[in-house]
C-alpha cells in the first residue's frame, strides 16, 4: 500500500479555501479601487495644483534630491524629465533672492519646522515667475535632531504682485499729477513770496553800489548788506527748493524724517497762501522729534491736502475761527500722530461715508482725489489715515498715524 494517502478536501477545509478565495478577490478589488481612487486624486491634485499656479516638492537631505510635482515643472516651463538637487535648484532662483531662500531652509529646526519665502524663480526659457513657498521640514530624532525632508508647496503670486506694482505705479502718477495741481493753486501766491526776497536783494545790491562811490565807503553797512542779500538768496532758494521736491517726478524714496521737520517745511509752504487768506496755522511738537521711515514728498503730500482741506473749510468762518493746529505726539512707543485740527464749517453727517471715496468734492474746484490719495499713500506706509468731526466744537479733525522709528 502506498505510504502517500490522497489528502482528501474534507467539506470544511474547502470552505475554508472558498472563504480564503473570496477574501482575495475582495481585497484585490479593494485595492485596485484604492489604485482607482489614488489615481483619480493625483490627477485632480495635479489639474487642481496646475490651474491654481500651486507647485509641490520634496527635499530628501540625506540623498539630495529633490523632486518636484508637474505643477511646479509647469509653472516653470521645467522639462519633465529635469532633475534636482539643492544646489541645481538654486540655480532656479533669481540671484538676487537665494540669500532670503538659504535663510529660509536655513531656519528650518526641529522645533521651528516651518518656513515661508517669497523668491523670483527663472524657468530655463528665461521666464520669471514669483513664488511664495511655504514648507515643514522632518526630523528622525528630537534628541540629536537628523533633517531628513522638507516639504511643501509653492504658489504663483506673480500676477498678484505685477497687479499690486502696476496698482502702486499708478497711485504715485496720480499721487504727482494731484502734486503738480496743487502747487498749480499755490504758484500764485508762492511766485509772490518769491518776488519779495528778489526785491529786497535788488534794493541792497544798488544800495551797496552806491555806497562804493563813498570815499571811504562804509565797509560795516556794507557787510550787512551783504549778509541780508545772502540770507533773501537763501529764502528765495528755499521756496523754490520746496516747490521742485514736490513737483518732481521721481520714484518714491524711503528714507529717516523728523516729522517737525517736515510739517514746518509744509506749513512754510503754505505760508503766503495762508496770510492771504487771513488764515493762522501752529504747530505743537513733542519736546524730542518722532521719526519715521517714509518717503517724504508723499507724507508731505497728505499734510499739505489735510492742511489746505483745513484752510477751505475755515475760509468763510469769521476772521478769530481761521485756526488750524497741527498737534504731533507719539500715541505709542511705535506710532506717532499728526492731528489737523480747523474750527471750519465740518463735515455734514451725510457726507461722511463718501470722504475717503475718490471724485467726491464739495468744491467748485476740487478734483476729490485727496483724502483717497492721502489714505492710500497712509497704508502704503503702514500708517491710516482719519477724518471726523471734533468732538467738542465746530470743525473737523483729520488724524494721519505713521509707524515711528523712535526719535530723532
Ligand atoms: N477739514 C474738513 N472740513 C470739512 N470738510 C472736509 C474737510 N476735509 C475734507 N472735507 C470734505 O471732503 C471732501 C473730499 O476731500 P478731498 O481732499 O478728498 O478732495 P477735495 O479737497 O475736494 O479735492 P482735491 O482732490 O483737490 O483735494 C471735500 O470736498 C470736503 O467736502
Ligand atoms: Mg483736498
Amino acid at each position: 500500500m502506498s505510504p502517500y494517502l490522497p489528502i482528501l478536501p474534507t467539506t470544511a477545509a474547502l470552505t475554508l479555501l472558498t472563504g480564503v478565495a473570496i477574501l482575495l478577490w475582495r481585497q484585490s478589488r479593494k485595492l485596485k479601487e484604492i489604485r482607482q481612487a489614488l489615481q483619480q486624486s493625483e490627477a485632480r491634485l495635479a489639474l487642481a495644483s496646475e490651474a491654481s499656479g500651486l507647485g509641490l516638492w520634496s527635499w530628501d537631505v540625506p540623498r539630495d534630491t529633490i523632486w518636484l510635482s508637474p505643477g511646479f515643472h509647469a509653472i516653470l516651463g521645467l522639462d519633465a524629465d529635469a532633475h534636482f538637487g539643492y544646489e541645481t535648484f538654486f540655480q532656479l532662483i533669481h540671484p538676487e533672492d537665494r540669500a532670503a531662500m538659504r535663510q529660509g531652509f536655513g531656519a528650518v529646526t526641529a522645533k521651528n519646522p516651518c518656513f515661508e519665502v517669497e523668491a523670483r524663480f527663472i524657468g530655463p526659457n528665461g521666464l520669471t515667475r514669483t513664488l511664495l513657498s511655504r514648507g515643514r521640514g522632518s526630523f528622525t530624532r528630537t534628541d540629536a535632531p537628523y533633517f531628513e525632508r522638507l516639504v511643501g508647496a509653492s504658489f504663483d503670486v506673480s500676477q498678484q504682485r505685477h497687479a499690486e506694482a502696476e496698482h502702486k505705479r499708478q497711485r504715485d502718477e496720480l499721487a504727482h499729477l494731484s502734486r503738480v495741481a496743487t502747487l498749480g493753486e499755490l504758484t500764485g501766491t508762492i511766485a509772490h513770496e518769491l518776488n519779495q526776497p528778489l526785491a529786497a536783494i535788488l534794493t541792497n545790491a544798488q544800495a551797496g553800489r552806491l555806497m562804493l562811490d563813498q570815499t571811504p565807503p562804509d565797509l560795516a553797512e556794507l557787510c550787512l548788506i551783504l549778509d541780508e542779500i545772502v540770507a533773501d538768496d537763501r529764502r528765495a532758494v528755499g521756496i523754490i527748493r520746496r516747490m521742485r521736491s514736490m513737483l518732481k517726478k521721481a520714484p518714491p524714496e524711503v528714507s529717516l524724517i523728523e516729522i517737525p521737520a517736515l510739517v514746518n517745511e509744509t506749513l512754510e509752504l503754505l505760508r503766503p497762501d495762508f496770510a492771504q487768506k487771513g488764515i493762522t496755522a501752529h504747530a505743537t511738537f513733542p519736546p524730542a522729534p518722532p521719526v519715521v521711515m517714509a518717503d517724504p514728498v508723499q507724507i508731505q503730500q497728505i499734510l499739505l491736502n489735510l492742511l489746505l482741506n483745513a484752510a477751505d473749510a475755515v475760509r468763510e468762518q469769521a476772521p478769530v475761527d481761521r485756526i488750524i493746529a497741527v498737534r504731533v505726539r507719539e500715541k505709542t512707543p511705535d506710532q506717532v500722530s499728526i492731528r489737523v485740527e480747523d474750527r471750519g464749517t465740518g463735515i455734514p453727517a451725510e457726507r461722511i461715508p463718501l470722504l475717503f471715496k475718490p471724485f467726491q468734492s464739495t468744491k467748485p474746484d476740487g478734483l476729490g482725489i485727496g483724502l483717497s490719495l492721502c489714505r492710500s499713500i497712509a497704508e502704503a506706509h503702514n500708517g491710516n489715515l482719519t477724518l471726523a468731526n471734533r468732538e467738542k466744537g465746530r470743525g473737523a479733525v483729520a488724524i494721519l498715524t505713521l509707524p515711528s522709528k523712535g526719535t530723532g
